[in-house]
């Protein structure tokens, strides 16, 4: 006997336990399936995002700042310890805590929903009559739609499966049992930089090999230039224009043979090594060939501007599909679908999706680069202050970096904001808020904001399109 539901939601992620939470809102009798264990074998809902992705990172990345702070900068503030010392294994539990309040937050609220919730895989099934069903364990489920959320995984190296002892995803990068004295990683992109961080701060040699020539290529020139300055100054060793060659991994370690922009070769030799080259769409157990759900060639189902897929009443939302890797995106497309079901007009925007990278300083924007205006021929104003110039950060100790405004020339709408220096994550949602509403700088530039605040220098550099900061 098969159970029927209005919506079935395949994935327990930021995409998929949100769409699911909104359907049942919009009074869909709505299921969610997902596979995720925790280390007892139960359920563990929310996906990469929960359970080795942004939330054990933040958590880790808060604690190795404390730890950090308490041994470089408490002294700044007259504040002497003593005795500083690392409890890695409580550290670690405590992030596991953070990570399980998540989970249990996600059960919560499917029974605050009524979300039905089946733990295991979801996998399409070819039905008697033609269409399709969901099959989980012995269960059977028939949804009148079905939205697939079902994430990516970390990609691997050619050759170099991860084993997660020596040679790590962003998994085993959450869960090192001793600080290695040195580590190693490929790539320095996002989880680069933040598992980088973290380890630094908690006392590893830290070298990072990247493949492209330039540091953060997605990120303001500018923007990534402040920060790559101070991410050397923290000791971040991170070499650009590399190429990554045999990687030998043993009971002493790892050794990376790598070639330098120079073309010179060279060897790495690391207690660990992460590797983190970017992320594939995964669909894995889904059984999308046997029913013909559409795939492109980099493994992510094909959807249109509205997240359907090829097959009638079957959507797609998140890291499974194309656009930013990002729990936020998947969230919004997520609510979107839920209301596109229920013949509303949900929509996302993507030149408004913020990007965060939580190193420290933290790096922030939304919209377009320098680089890509200048490439698309628009005509832009720029505006920058320092933190340097702003009361509360010199109060806060952390001067680092600054905000900068990029604006049409002509009408002075708001093109791109990009942040580099304490709370860019937080600071960045007034730049989010104007694009939306296409505020120009002019109108940043004339609202009143707390002092002293960071926020302040959100409002200066919006002065300094029209050149007229009042602090700097
Ligand atoms: P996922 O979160 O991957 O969830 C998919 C779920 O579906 C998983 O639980 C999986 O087990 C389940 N599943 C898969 N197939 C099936 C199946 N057949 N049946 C049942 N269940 C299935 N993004 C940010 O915005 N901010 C951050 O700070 C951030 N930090 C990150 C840090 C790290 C280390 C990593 C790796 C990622 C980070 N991300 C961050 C990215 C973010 O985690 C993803 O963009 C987000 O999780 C995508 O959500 P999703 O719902 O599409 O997929
Ligand atoms: P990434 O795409 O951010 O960075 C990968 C880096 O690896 C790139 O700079 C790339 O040039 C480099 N690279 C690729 N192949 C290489 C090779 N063979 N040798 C050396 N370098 C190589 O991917 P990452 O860091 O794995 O993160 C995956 C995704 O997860 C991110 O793109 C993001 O969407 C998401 N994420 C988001 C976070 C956030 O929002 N704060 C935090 C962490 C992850």
């Amino acid at each position: 006997m098969s159970k029927n539901f209005d919506v079935i939601v395949i994935g327990g992620g930021p995409g998929g336990y949100i769409a699911a939470i909104r359907a049942a809102q919009l009074g869909f009798n709505t299921a969610c399936i997902d596979e995720w264990k925790n280390a007892a074998g139960g359920p563990a809902p929310g996906g990469t995002c929960t359970n080795v992705g942004c939330i054990p990172s933040k958590a880790l990345l808060q604690s190795s700042e404390h730890f950090e702070h308490a041994g470089k900068h408490f002294a700044d503030h007259g504040i002497q310890v003593k005795g500083l010392d690392l409890d890695l294994a409580k550290m670690l539990s405590r992030k596991d805590t953070v990570v399980k309040q998540n989970n249990d937050g996600i059960l919560f609220l499917f029974k605050k929903n009524k979300v039905s919730f089946f733990h295991g895989r979801g996998s399409f099934a070819k039905a008697a009559d033609g269409g399709y069903e969901i099959k989980v364990g012995e269960e059977s489920l028939v949804g009148k739609h079905i939205i697939v959320a079902t994430g990516s995984n970390a990609r691997a190296l050619p050759g170099t499966p991860f084993d997660e002892e020596n040679i790590l995803s962003n998994d085993g990068a959450l869960r090192i049992q001793g600080v290695p004295k040195k580590l190693g990683l490929i790539g320095s992109g996002v989880i680069g930089l933040e598992m980088g961080s973290v380890w630094r701060r908690l006392g590893a040699e830290v070298t990072v090999l990247e493949a492209l020539p330039t540091f953060l290529g997605a990120v303001d020139e500018q923007i990534a230039r402040e920060a790559k300055k101070a991410f050397d100054k923290q000791g971040l060793k991170i070499e650009l224009g590399v190429k990554v060659g045999e990687i030998k991994s043993g009971k002493k370690g790892v050794s990376v043979a790598w070639t330098n922009a120079k073309g010179e070769a060279q060897t790495l030799e690391v207690d660990k090594l992460i590797v983190s080259i970017g992320r594939v769409p995964n669909t894995i157990g889904l059984n999308a060939e046997g029913v013909g759900l559409k795939l492109d060639e980099r493994g992510a189902i094909v959807v249109d501007g509205d997240c359907k897929t090829n097959l009638p009443n079957v959507w797609a939302v998140g890291d499974v599909v194309r656009g930013p890797m990002l729990a936020h995106k998947a969230e919004e497309e997520g609510v979107a679908v839920a209301e596109r079901i229920a013949g509303q007009h949900g929509h996302v925007n993507f030149n408004t999706i913020p990007w965060v990278i939580y190193t420290s300083p933290e790096i922030a924007w939304v919209g377009q680069t320098e680089q890509q205006l200048k490439a698309a021929g628009v005509k832009y104003k720029a505006g920058t202050f320092p933190f340097m110039a702003n009361g509360r950060a010199r109060a806060l100790g952390d001067t680092t970096g600054m905000v900068k405004f990029l604006a049409d020339a002509t009408t002075d709408e708001i093109l791109g904001v990009h942040i580099v220096g304490p709370m860019a994550s937080e600071l960045i949602s007034e730049a989010v808020v104007a694009m939306e509403f296409r505020a120009s700088a002019e109108d940043i530039a004339r609202i009143c904001h707390a002092h002293p605040s960071l926020s302040e220098a959100t409002k200066e550099a919006a002065l300094a399109v029209d050149k007229r900061t009042l602090n700097f």
